[in-house]
């Protein structure tokens, strides 16, 4: 595997979920695979979850890490070709690249859509020009678009709790105060769709359509309570608007979309999921996600492996 941004880089989903659990049983199996050789995680964004689960897959591998927060100590960067820097960005994005690749040999980056221009996020602008300028291999730790380690620990996490060979899985919008990109629930539903067997749902309220490029395969339904009848697995994630001129909007925070206990009970005693960070009592009430079918903190645990496997891929 030479780069990783989405999950057409993966090749077969069973061999890479066989290579899950094998690494999931002993993760230091492959300790020597990246002995001196290094790690760059570049955050555009901030994080908790995939900072600190890939730093730690690194480490299993034997691996270097270095980390590099841009927006905090590092030249603020130009990305735009053909402007005039006089302005407060004395460094540009095109030497910064090429740089960074000298210091490393694998480099991880974090860098969400920024809603000012449909065409430039949805073009992955910024990973594409790691990929293109560093020399090294580059996955994505949150692109624009995708947020693929995300949706890898989802899979092998839903596989592991799956309670039947071909559950149901309700992707559900849900309010939340802030615009928040589509990465997630576009990732997610390219995994899904490439399940075999899955039954893959999408619920959410007119307006919050996503890209059919991601979902194209998956049945929407705008009905919230219809769609979580019988349902093994309910991951819930708050989106802004895609379509039209309303790219990168709320058009409203609708609290009758929180996923309570009430409509859990509508579900084939599903499991909860969320990728976390998520806001209590917007997304879900506190019962739910305190329930014993809330699989949140095993799902983020997931993370860890769903990196090891994307690096020891990249590292082989
Ligand atoms: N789910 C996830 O990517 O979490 P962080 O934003 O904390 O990395």
């Amino acid at each position: 595997m030479k780069h990783f941004t989405s999950v057409h880089d993966l090749g077969k989903l069973d061999e890479a979920l066989a290579e899950a659990f094998e690494i999931k049983q002993d993760r230091y199996r492959y300790a020597e695979l990246g002995r001196n050789r290094t790690l760059l995680m570049v955050f555009f964004n901030s994080s908790l979850r995939t900072r600190l689960s890939t730093q730690k897959a690194a480490l299993n591998l034997g691996m270097n890490v270095i980390v590099l927060d841009v927006n905090q100590g590092a030249w603020k960067l130009e990305t735009e070709r053909g402007v005039v820097m006089d302005g407060d960005k004395p460094e540009h994005l095109l030497e910064a690249i090429p740089v960074m690749g000298c210091y490393c040999d694998v480099i991880g980056v974090r860098a969400f859509a920024r809603f000012e221009n449909k065409e430039d996020d949805y073009s992955e602008k910024t990973i594409n020009q790691f990929i293109r300028y560093s020399g090294r291999p580059v996955f994505s730790m949150e692109a624009a678009t995708r947020h693929p380690l995300q949706s890898f620990a989802d899979l092998i996490t839903i596989e592991e709790y799956k309670e039947r060979p071909n559950p149901k899985v309700v992707l559900t919008w849900a309010p939340h105060p802030n615009a928040l990109p589509q990465a997630v629930p576009n990732s997610f539903a390219e995994w899904m769709n490439a399940m075999p067997g899955y039954d893959f749902v999408i619920t959410h309220p007119q307006g919050y359509e996503l890209d059919p490029a991601f979902t194209a395969g998956a049945r929407i339904e705008y009905d919230q309570r219809k769609a979580f009848e019988g349902a093994d697995f309910i991951y819930a994630k708050n989106w802004a608007a895609y379509t039209g001129n309303n790219y990168g909007r709320v058009l409203h925070r609708d609290r009758s979309w929180t996923v309570d206990t009430e409509k859990m009970s509508l579900t084939n005693n599903a499991f909860f999921m969320h990728c976390l960070p998520v806001r209590r009592n917007m997304i879900v009430t506190d019962d739910v996600i305190e329930s014993p079918r809330s699989i949140v903190i095993p799902e983020a645990a997931n993370r860890e492996i769903s990196a090891q496997v994307v690096l020891k891929r990249l590292l082989s």
